[in-house]
């Protein structure tokens, strides 16, 4: 396959310096599935994106790059890769096109990008040469278990290069989450991870796990302020890179489905978006509500950071069409500009306690949340109250609540009980 690849003048010379020593067994030591997780800041995102490069330049591999969201995905792993090209100084032997979501070398192999939102685009997704070699999933405790097994039949066909295979691998980074995760139940209870283990190694799987300990290019200030990380679950997860060990769930009322052949006949539909830019994302949700049953199923979502107004509307359009979607109203210029954009979108009331209100509300009620919603499962489980300092739980929620929230608008018109005055 390799007889189109142009050959080019350039000996890479793989500095040693430039790794965090932890990583470096790994420039080499390839299997099929390879994980890299652990606390924030510990290199993960660095090391994968320097070695993609690499790969690439080496050439014989194509790297596609996916995020459950493919906006999320442009912005932090196509910079995370162009501050690796800079790095090595090898910009000239690059073209980088992030307006057709691929950056390719000289030798034509390439790295290509996509959201697992779009599952007919992943499809459709080939390199100019060869095939797909490496997957690389960013944030993969977005993922669903099936997204991974329908990634892993991308990298069907063999990949070989100068007559040597190529080792076709999927490479998942994450930070920790709770042990009942699949991928927690997958690639670690079934291989008899302990707590304190770091490092797993067989025939097909590798795992690394790492800490802002294990990254010697970090300010001394960023390990202090994870050193003093005040919040028992975020300083588990994201100092201490354990997967958290759950606290006092707000929601226990919830399970998962396959509804896909259930959404169709679904007629009671409520949207809801909660706003964010460029720290929170904006998350949408829509659900149907079986008010005489007491059931909420929720059967699509998505989340997503730094879209502009008319991006979500384009985004909503095809989904909601005329159907009113109930926003935050902290927020009145984003919804002024969404009704612009033809979204008939509407401010909640958020009346006095509000939050704890639609809490309440919420927990009456059987909540289902399709199979494939990973992000929504992800808040369901570890949203909780918090604790004061003797573990007493307080009446305050913790946790990401992007989608919750956006769940609480949906279903604001239902327990303020003005729903019926609505014409729609
Ligand atoms: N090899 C390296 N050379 C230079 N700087 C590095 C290197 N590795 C990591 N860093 C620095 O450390 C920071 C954190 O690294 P990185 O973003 O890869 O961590 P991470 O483990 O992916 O964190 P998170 O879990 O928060 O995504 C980077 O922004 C970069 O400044
Ligand atoms: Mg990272």
């Amino acid at each position: 396959m390799s007889d189109a690849a142009l050959k080019y003048d350039y000996e890479l010379e793989i500095n040693e310096d430039m790794y965090n020593s932890c990583y470096l067994p790994y420039l080499d030591q390839t299997r099929s599935t390879e994980i890299f997780y652990g606390g924030s800041s510990s290199g993960k995102s660095n090391f994968v994106a320097q070695r993609t490069i690499e790969n690439i330049m080496e050439g014989g591999h194509n790297y596609l790059c996916c995020r459950k969201m493919g906006n999320s995905l442009t912005k932090s792993v196509f910079n995370e890769l162009t501050k690796a090209i800079d790095k090595l100084k090898v910009g000239h032997l690059f073209n980088i096109v992030p307006s057709q979501g691929h950056i390719t070398c000289i030798n034509g192999y390439q790295i290509l990008f996509s959201g697992l939102d779009d599952v007919e685009k992943v499809k459709s997704i080939t390199p100019k040469l060869s095939v797909i070699s490496e997957i690389w999933c960013e944030e993969s405790t977005e993922l669903s278990y099936t997204d991974i097994k329908q990634l892993r039949k991308r990298l069907r066909g063999l990949a070989s290069y100068d007559g040597k295979t190529i080792q076709k691998r999927i490479i998942l980074t994450f930070n920790p989450i709770y042990k009942t995760h699949w991928l927690f139940k997958e690639y670690f209870e079934k291989n008899g991870w302990k707590d304190d283990q770091t490092e797993f190694l067989d025939d097909r799987l590798s795992i690394l796990k790492t800490t802002h300990v294990d990254n010697d290019f970090l300010d001394p200030e960023d390990h202090i302020l994870l050193d003093e990380e005040s919040d028992e679950y975020y300083y588990q997860v994201y100092s201490l890179g354990n997967f958290g060990i759950l606290g006092d769930a707000i929601f226990t009322n919830w399970r998962t489905e396959d509804l896909s052949a259930k959404k169709g006949s679904f007629d009671k539909i409520r949207n809801g978006l909660d706003f964010g830019y460029s720290s929170d994302p904006n998350a949408y949700i829509r659900m149907h509500y079986d008010k005489p049953g007491m059931k909420i199923y929720i059967f699509e979502a998505w989340q997503a950071k730094k879209l502009t107004n008319p991006m979500i509307a384009e985004k909503l359009k095809p989904i909601i069409s005329r159907e009113p979607i109930f926003c935050d109203s902290a927020e009145p210029k984003s919804i002024e500009e969404l009704r612009t954009d033809g979204i008939d979108a509407r401010p909640v009331k958020k009346g006095k306690d509000s939050v704890l209100h639609g809490i309440k509300w919420l927990n009456k009620h059987e909540i289902i949340i399709d199979e494939s919603l990973q992000g929504v499962i992800n808040e369901f489980n570890t949203y909780q109250w918090k604790k004061d300092k003797d573990g007493n739980a307080l009446p305050i929620p913790c946790g990401e609540d992007h989608y919750i929230d956006s769940l609480r608008y949906a279903t604001e018109i239902d327990h303020t009980g003005f729903f019926d005055e609505l014409e729609w």
